[in-house]
């Protein structure tokens, strides 16, 4: 009759508790029943088969045949670490969002540095930009900064984005990746020209993920109390400075220790030399939106001559307990933002709103910010209800709303969105100022001498593979358009002749 009532709420309860409970050190199956032999399985007698009332032998073999998670789609080979930001003023004037309020305040923060096509096991050091996504875990919620180690993306319209990813991806058929099938795909594509130059610079393979900028890419809205709204980009800049390989480097790092970018940043730690980014922020108006030739909402462009202004200082000091826990089950979203932060109307972030958080139900489920390296650090008083592996705690039988009970949850006017005038139809068009090609050459001119001759053996190496001529003339042409001596090294280093890149690039 001991169990009559809940054990460990009286004296006698603990004292019956402690009385059975195995050593401290006891293997257990995972109800928590101590294990006799973890060495033999159970067989019927000395030469008999094995007998399947053996939950040890059962549960083990199941657990670990369900151990594996689907990979992200993108972005699968990744190393997370927690540090925290602290604000560098009070930028109320710009922003509500509360981790901008006020000189010294510090938000915890979770990052998780990645490359881009190659799968969860792959070298790091592959040629791929580098994601740079930040959670911080404001107190008025999570905002995810999902971005890259460059400032600029391949396409500006997210409908695009599968095909870019089949075909960077390795072949269906040889499972091999293939600089024929992803070209194809970028010679219908000149606003890649941009990315592709970062891409294929030394940028593509950073010596060290604390040797690399951060850039949101898209243009954000900064929403103050007033309602007032400004267009932003953001820019964590590394205060190790930018270090990259050359491609001879990344070749030699990677036939001694292809792990090198998680060794690096797992040894800076262990080694108390903490990395550490400044958040920069270029700030425009509404009214300047149509004072660029480029559209500032295209995701390929930067805003040259924008002066920048310091947010904050993020330092990154512990690594995770759990590689898998944390990393692996860390979900980042572009939708997450906090109040003052939302999305502008980049037609490539507004697809990016929905696909993160949409392949993570898939990934890790529909109660994925339940787990603890996703979970606010606020409370969470949604009604969302039930769902697979649900451990979010609820005490009320109100689940909906509006209710007139009391302590019922209500929503708050002062968080709702900023209001965007519009007039017009609906289309599919694309955008009005493409200027696909400027940019890139831009770039390319800033380069060291060095640097162009790196970018152009790396690109002439795949472009090189292309056996298709239209394809590779029309990429060419793409690259001569941007800066004719780049155009016209590149072709040179293929065996193409200049003049048909010349006529090519003319007509473009
Ligand atoms: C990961 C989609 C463009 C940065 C992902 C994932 C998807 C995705 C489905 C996997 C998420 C997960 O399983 O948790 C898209 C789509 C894009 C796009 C549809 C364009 C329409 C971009 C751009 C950036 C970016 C422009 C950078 C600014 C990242 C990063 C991750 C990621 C950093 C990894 C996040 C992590 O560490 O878990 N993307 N992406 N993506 N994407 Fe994108």
């Amino acid at each position: 009759h001991r169990y009559a009532r809940p054990l460990g709420a009286s004296l006698l309860g603990l004292a019956l508790l402690a009385a059975h409970a195995h050593a401290q050190n006891t293997l257990t199956r995972a109800n928590g029943a101590p294990v006799g032999d973890n060495q033999n399985s159970q067989t019927a007698g000395p030469a008999g088969p094995a007998l399947l009332q053996d939950a040890q032998l059962v549960e083990k073999l199941q657990h670990f045949g369900r151990e594996r998670i689907p990979e992200r789609v993108v972005h699968a080979r990744g190393t997370g670490v927690h540090g925290q930001f602290v604000s560098a003023g009070d930028f109320s004037e710009l922003t509500a969002a509360s981790l901008f309020g006020a000189a010294g305040k510090t938000t915890p923060v979770f990052v998780r540095f990645s490359t881009v096509i190659h799968p969860s096991g792959s070298p790091e050091t592959l040629r791929d930009p580098r994601g740079f996504a930040t959670k911080f875990y404001t107190d008025q919620g999570n905002w995810d900064l999902v971005g890259n180690n460059l400032p600029v993306f391949f396409i500006r319209d997210a409908i695009k984005f599968p095909d870019m990813v089949h075909s960077l991806k390795p072949s269906p058929v040889t499972n091999r990746q293939d600089p024929n099938r992803y070209f194809d795909f970028f010679s219908h594509v000149p606003e890649a020209t941009h990315m592709l130059t970062w891409v294929y610079s030394d940028n593509g393979t950073p010596a060290s993920y604390r040797t690399m900028d951060g850039f949101g890419v898209h243009a954000f809205k900064f929403v103050n109390a007033k309602g007032e709204v400004h267009y932003v980009k953001f820019h964590w800049k590394s205060r190790q400075g930018i270090r990259n390989l050359s491609a001879k480097e990344a070749e030699a790092v990677q036939g001694k220790d292809f792990n090198n970018l998680t060794h690096d940043l797992y040894d800076a730690i262990a080694a108390k030399n903490y990395p550490a980014w400044d958040l920069y922020v270029q700030v425009l108006k509404p009214e300047q939106l149509s004072g660029f030739a480029f559209d500032p909402q295209d995701a390929t462009k930067v805003w040259p001559n924008v002066p920048e202004t310091k947010l904050g200082t993020m330092t990154l000091d512990r690594v995770p307990a759990n590689f898998f826990q944390e990393t692996e089950q860390a979900a980042f979203a572009p939708v997450r933002m906090v109040p003052g932060i939302e999305a502008s109307e980049d037609r490539l972030l507004q697809g990016r709103l929905f696909s993160y958080a949409d392949t993570q139900t898939y990934r890790l489920g529909v109660n994925n910010q339940q787990l603890p390296i996703n979970r606010p650090r606020v409370p969470v008083r949604a009604y969302h209800q039930d769902g697979a592996m649900n451990a979010g705690a609820t005490d009320s039988d109100v689940n909906y709303q509006p209710s007139e009970t009391a302590g019922a949850y209500a929503d708050d006017a002062r968080y709702k969105a900023s209001q965007l005038p519009l007039s017009g139809t609906t289309q599919q068009q694309r955008i009005a100022r493409t200027m696909n090609f400027e940019q890139a050459g831009e770039l390319y001119r800033s380069l060291s001498p060095q640097q162009k001759s790196n970018l152009i053996a790396n690109l002439a190496g795949d472009l090189g593979q292309v056996k298709d001529s239209r394809v590779r003339d029309t990429m060419l042409s793409y690259f001569y358009k941007a800066d004719a001596d780049y155009g016209a090294r590149i072709a040179k280093a293929v065996g193409a002749r200049p003049e048909q890149i010349e006529r090519l690039a003319r007509a473009l």
